[in-house]
């Protein structure tokens, strides 16, 4: 029942928790996560039967509206959403600005910024519901148009314009690995993957891109640009890019000979900055529940694409190895949702730069749903505190003088 707006600071009083290790930060009704009990619920539905039943769409809207959708309202949003995937043909030359080899993440961070330019009325502190709604349409229609085309351009094609009669997963996928020159025939199972993997990324309540974006947006700074900031803090190994370091590793551990164990002892040696990629999470020590629905689909999609590749090998070597082992099973290290996602975008023919890329796709609707409840709530700019370990007072030393 504390309104926490009204809270006011006590002076001389602080917390220091460094990594906010148990510190609340909001609170939220949006995600409930129980780390203990591998638990995980978007508005109150447990992310299995989501995964299992639901489109990518629809549990967008649940995390951004609070509820599922009815069939009308769907509709209606799936319309709204297919009227605003075209980008402004300006918004090309930053495309074109990039070289071609820069990171994936870095170009979507600044083309997702750069939307605020192409609509100014983003900017407005105090939108109407409805100047809100059109904001966050046009930035859920965008992001895989943009996407897609950092991709297109990676590679020196051009790119794909959006088919708005196909679904937001599909024309995603068609505008990533279609041609101009002939209709893309995607399989089935590998639409379902991608659906449940953007699923599962969906939300995952207060983690370091989310509260980056809450942080951001206290401040009253635009959807754009506070999901921008968001996307940056996704981009680090021990966060989204967590999925690349993963085939990264795998990648080196085969070119050492495919030695797993070598690589695990590595892993413990506390002299040795390396860490097992994908293994762990802050939160969850016991299971990562996303990871145990995304091994399955992983199965299920290269099973289907008939692939067989000698780095899944070693995937699977090394979580049996590590599962077994005691350094592990002491500080209750499992495999997160990132040390599958990365085998399953390989096996779809996604380059590894792009795997965080497709994190952020994923986590778009979560990131908006929380800004959106950040500022429902009204809750006041982020400012945490820190306690100074600096030097006491002293005086200025002229330049001749040091
Ligand atoms: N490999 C080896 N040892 C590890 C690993 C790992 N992947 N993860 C944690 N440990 C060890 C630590 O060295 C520490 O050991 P100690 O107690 O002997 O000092 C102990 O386990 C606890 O680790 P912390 O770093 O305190 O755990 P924290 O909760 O701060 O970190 C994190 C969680 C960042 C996810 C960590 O497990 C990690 O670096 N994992 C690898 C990167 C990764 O997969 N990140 C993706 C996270 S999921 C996501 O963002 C979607």
């Amino acid at each position: 029942g504390i309104d926490i707006s009204k809270l006011r600071d006590v002076s001389g009083a602080i917390t220091v928790d460094p990594g906010y290790k148990n510190t609340g930060a909001t609170k939220s009704a949006i995600t409930f996560l129980d780390g203990e009990k591998g638990v995980l619920r978007y508005r109150g539905y447990p992310i299995e039967q989501l995964a299992e039943h639901s489109t990518f769409l629809e549990v967008a809207y649940l995390l951004i509206y609070g509820e599922l959708p009815s069939s009308d309202t769907l509709l209606d949003f799936r319309k709204k959403i297919s009227r605003h995937t075209l980008i402004h043909e300006d918004m090309k030359k930053f495309f074109d600005g990039f070289p071609s080899k820069s990171h994936p993440m870095g170009q979507l961070s600044c083309l997702v910024g750069a939307l605020s330019a192409f609509y100014p009325e983003s900017l407005n502190p105090n939108p109407s519901e409805e100047e809100e709604n059109l904001t966050i349409i046009k930035l859920l229609a965008k992001m895989p148009t943009i996407v897609s085309w950092i991709y297109k351009k990676s590679l020196g094609h051009p790119v794909i314009y959006p088919r708005n009669e196909l679904n937001y997963v599909h024309n995603f996928l068609n505008m990533t690995f279609g041609q101009i020159t002939e209709d893309i025939v995607i399989d089935k199972s590998v639409v379902s993957a991608m659906h449940k993997l953007l699923i599962l990324h969906a939300d995952h309540e207060q983690n370091c891109s989310t509260s980056t974006v809450r942080i951001v947006g206290s401040s009253n700074a635009n959807l754009y640009a506070s999901i921008s900031a968001g996307i940056s803090a996704l981009w680090g190994p021990l966060h989204g890019g967590a999925n690349q370091a993963v085939i990264e590793m795998l990648e080196n551990i085969k070119n050492d000979g495919g030695n797993s164990a070598k690589w695990l002892a590595k892993a413990k040696d506390k002299n040795d900055p390396f860490r097992l990629m994908g293994f762990g999470h802050r939160v969850y020590k016991n299971f990562d529940p996303r990871a145990k629905i995304i091994k399955k689909a992983c199965d299920e999609v290269l099973d289907k694409l008939g692939i067989n590749d000698p780095v899944l090998d070693i995937a699977k070597e090394l979580e049996e190895a590590a599962l077994k082992d005691q350094y592990f099973v002491d500080r209750k290290l499992y495999p997160n949702v990132d040390f599958y996602s990365g085998i399953i975008y390989r096996a779809l023919g996604f380059p590894t730069d792009m795997f965080t890329v497709l994190f952020a796709l994923g986590r778009l609707p979560g990131w908006i749903a929380q800004w959106k409840e950040m500022k429902a709530n009204k809750e006041p700019i982020g400012r945490p505190r820190q306690i100074y370990t600096g030097s006491t007072i002293r005086d200025y030393v002229p330049l001749d003088q040091r």
